[in-house]
Parts: C-alpha cells; sequence; structure tokens
C-alpha cells in the first residue's frame, strides 16, 4: 500500500478520454517522476489529483479517499501543487504571492514563510520585488514557494525545468530533493526531459497518450531501449 495511490483513473473533457486506467503508487518519502511527450496526459493526471478534472477509478492519500472531493479539502488534507501555468499575480511583490498560497494555512504562514525562505534564499533577498519583473527560473521558484505556504505532505509539481537554462534546472532539483530529506515531503513532478528526471527522481512512470506504458526504478530504466529510443532520441 502506497502513501498515494491512484487507482483505475480515467478522465474526461466531455466525450475525450485524456487518461486510460492510470495505476500509480507512491510510498511516504518518495521522489517520483511522469514522463511524457507534449499531450501525454501529465497535467491531466496531476489536476485529476487534486480535484479539477471529471473522473473514474479512484485516488486515496494515507487513509483519505481524495476522489469526489473539491480541490481546497484536497489542499487541506496535505496536497500543494506548482502549476505549468504558474498563474502568479505579474504585479504583486514576490511575499504577496507566497501569502497567496496560505490561504487554507493563515495560523502557521510565519513558520512555512521562514521553510520557503531556507529553501530558497532568493526569494526572501527579493521578497520586495514584482513578479512580473523576475527571471523565468524566479518564478517557477515562486511558484514552489506557494505550494509549499500549506507544508504539503505531498508536492506536486508539472514540468519544474519547462523553459529552465540547465543549471537553474539543477538548482531546482537540489532544493527539491533537500525538501524532502530535510521536510519529508513526498514529491511527484511530471517532465518531458527524461534526463532531468532520472537525475531526481527514483522511479519514472512513462504516459504515453494517457496510458502508463513502462515503469520502474531508474536504475533499472537507465538503458532500457525503450526510453532512450522515445526520450533521447537514439
Ligand atoms: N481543458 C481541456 N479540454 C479538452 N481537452 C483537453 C483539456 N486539457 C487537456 N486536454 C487534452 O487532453 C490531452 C492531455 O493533455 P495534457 O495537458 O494533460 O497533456 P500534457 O502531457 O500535460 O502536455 P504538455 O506537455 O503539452 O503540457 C490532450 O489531448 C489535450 O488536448
Ligand atoms: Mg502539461
Amino acid at each position: 500500500m502506497g502513501f498515494l495511490t491512484v487507482e483505475n483513473l480515467s478522465a474526461f473533457y466531455g466525450k475525450a478520454q485524456a487518461l486510460h486506467e492510470v495505476n500509480i503508487s507512491v510510498e511516504q518519502g518518495e521522489i517520483i517522476a511522469i514522463v511524457g511527450a507534449n499531450g501525454a496526459g501529465k497535467s491531466t493526471l496531476l489536476d485529476s489529483i487534486m480535484g479539477l478534472t471529471k473522473t473514474t477509478g479512484v485516488i486515496k492519500l494515507g487513509d483519505n479517499v481524495l476522489t469526489g472531493l473539491g480541490s481546497p479539502a484536497i489542499v487541506r488534507l496535505g496536497v500543494g501543487y506548482a502549476t505549468e501555468r504558474f498563474n502568479l499575480f505579474p504585479y504583486m511583490t514576490v511575499r504577496d504571492n507566497l501569502l497567496v498560497g496560505a490561504y487554507t494555512a493563515r495560523d502557521d504562514i510565519e513558520r512555512n514563510l521562514d521553510m520557503v525562505h531556507k529553501l530558497f534564499p532568493r526569494l526572501e533577498e527579493r521578497e520586495n520585488q514584482e513578479t512580473m519583473t523576475q527571471s523565468g527560473g524566479e518564478r517557477q521558484m515562486v511558484s514552489l514557494g506557494r505550494a509549499l505556504m500549506t507544508s504539503p505532505k505531498l508536492l506536486l509539481v508539472d514540468e519544474p525545468t519547462i523553459g529552465l537554462a540547465p543549471k537553474v534546472c539543477l538548482e531546482i532539483a537540489e532544493v527539491l530533493r533537500r525538501l524532502r530529506d530535510e521536510f519529508g515531503t513526498t514529491i511527484v513532478i511530471t517532465e518531458q526531459n527524461a534526463n532531468f528526471a532520472m537525475t531526481l527522481a527514483e522511479r519514472l512512470y512513462v504516459l504515453e497518450a494517457g496510458a502508463i506504458k513502462i515503469e520502474g526504478t531508474v536504475e533499472s530504466l537507465r538503458d532500457d531501449p525503450k526510453l532512450t529510443e522515445a526520450y533521447f532520441g537514439h
């Protein structure tokens, strides 16, 4: 039994089916990656865990069934979500964008802000900067920081490296690993970049056209011809 279990999850946009009977199991404190190309269903999977899509199947976190709950309830049960679109308020400061993430955890703002600043010292240095004047890497940090303002037990991150330089990708990987090591946070990321996924995650699931096609530990998949063919271009 995993900490997060996704059982026979299908997701629908009207009549179109975006996920087909997806099964995933994540242990507490694990970092896993969902690897897939454009349109594979990565965002749909994370949106579905957050209760944002129409689904069949069952999603559980610990003893709680998430299926059928709304997003605010899912956030209160300990799930944080850094989306691929960020949805930051461009004219607000870094600090105020972080505080937006605290709406369900108002009593712990100072403690959670300290945790975010410890993980991302740059967000404290730049706390009064307008978000619109930040670099892409800094915005990704604000997006991650905002998702951490409820101190989630499970953090979902949609494409943490999209559009970022290799050096910034490594910085983000380092912070996510510290988050797990120091705070015990369970982490699910999605990625198109299988190389990055393998530097951070312990296990991978490969999603193609809404279905899991390959799964296993990074060790066991490193030289898997199906994976190398699909994601490293040889
Ligand atoms: N709101 C929506 N309405 C209708 N179809 C949608 C909607 N959102 C996604 N889809 C469809 O569902 C499928 C999966 O999309 P999804 O955004 O989950 O893929 P993705 O793996 O996140 O892709 P990307 O790497 O481009 O972000 C695609 O065929 C997409 O067109
Ligand atoms: Mg997506």
